[in-house]
């Protein structure tokens, strides 16, 4: 495996190897590697010759009170688990490189970004955006592999990507879950063991709107007084959002007629969680 710090060195290599005609497949992460980054650089390498990993925790995507600066760390375990993984590159820049002084570009989507985490993160993604365009210039992949557990993110790089023209695959890879149903994060790591077990609790209010749907359940209202009475059944829980919208246009819907994305976001403590299911008609 190859490690790189410099994003020239990064692009040249990139370069080289479209040359050379080998696909590019890219996963973007932040570190702290677990099982559902894993995940997805399984799935790039079934549609791609070459892996990147890029491993930098992004300043610009997050607000002055979040925890940019307590974001767990852990270079060294990452480099194992990367080469554990059969990983190419493993891209990992710093952020004088990224940020350069003076950088004062921003990429901006304004449909698909303004509720869900983007109303209660403001700029979230806008740094993410501006990130993705930049790796995806430096990495120039053929496919880009994005986990549906951060499902707005998911598709505001997809519009992104479209909007803006890159000649990048956008492929999803679907939410690895611990074998109690709390789904993988770096941020599990700062839950305590009560929280640990309180965090169950998004997943088992998304389960209860699928089994409200299920069961013909259409009214938004009721799925949305369900999972809150759920959520609010445990104690260390705040809820920051519970949100049911349109799949596509991710607006808010009332009677769910069309795929309906359920997301929440939940406070556990001081931790605070995202999950999502998409409700779907059978076919
Ligand atoms: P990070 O939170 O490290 O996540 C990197 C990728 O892993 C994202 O595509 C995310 O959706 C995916 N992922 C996280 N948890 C997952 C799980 N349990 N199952 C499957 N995939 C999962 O998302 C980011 O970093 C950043 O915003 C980034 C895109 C790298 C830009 O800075």
């Amino acid at each position: 495996m190859r490690i790189i710090h410099s994003s020239k060195e990064m692009q040249n290599a990139a370069l080289e190897l479209r040359r050379a005609g080998r696909r590019i497949g890219f996963v973007p992460t932040m570190g702290y590697l677990h099982e559902g980054h894993l995940s997805l650089v399984r799935l790039a390498q079934q549609h791609a010759d070459v892996v990147v990993l890029s491993l930098f925790v992004n300043p610009t995507q997050f607000g002055p009170q979040e925890d940019f600066s307590k974001y767990p760390r852990d270079f060294a375990r990452d480099e194992a688990l990367c080469r554990d993984a059969r990983v190419d590159i493993l891209f990992n820049p710093t952020p004088e490189d990224m940020y350069p002084e003076g950088h004062s570009t921003f990429v901006e989507e304004n449909a698909l970004s303004r509720g869900l985490c983007g109303a209660s993160r403001p700029g979230h993604f806008r740094g993410v955006a501006i990130v993705v365009a930049k790796l995806f210039n430096i990495v120039l992949p053929d496919v880009a592999v994005f986990g549906e557990k951060d499902a707005q993110q998911l598709r505001v790089i997809r519009r992104m990507t479209r909007d803006l023209g890159f000649g990048v695959r956008i492929i999803p890879g679907p939410t690895l879950r611990e074998p109690d149903g709390l789904a993988m994060s770096s941020r599990n790591k700062y839950l305590g063991p009560e929280e640990r077990i309180q965090a169950l609790v998004l997943k088992r209010s998304l389960d209860k709107a699928v089994a409200l749907y299920g069961t013909g359940e259409r009214r938004a209202e009721v799925l949305h007084t369900a999972m809150v009475a759920m959520l609010k059944s445990a104690p260390l829980a705040r809820i920051d959002y519970v949100e049911i919208v349109d799949d596509e246009t991710l607006e808010r819907v009332t009677v769910i007629e069309r795929p309906a994305l359920v997301a929440l976001a939940v406070f556990i403590g001081k931790t605070r969680l995202i999950d999502n299911v998409v409700l779907r008609q059978p076919t």
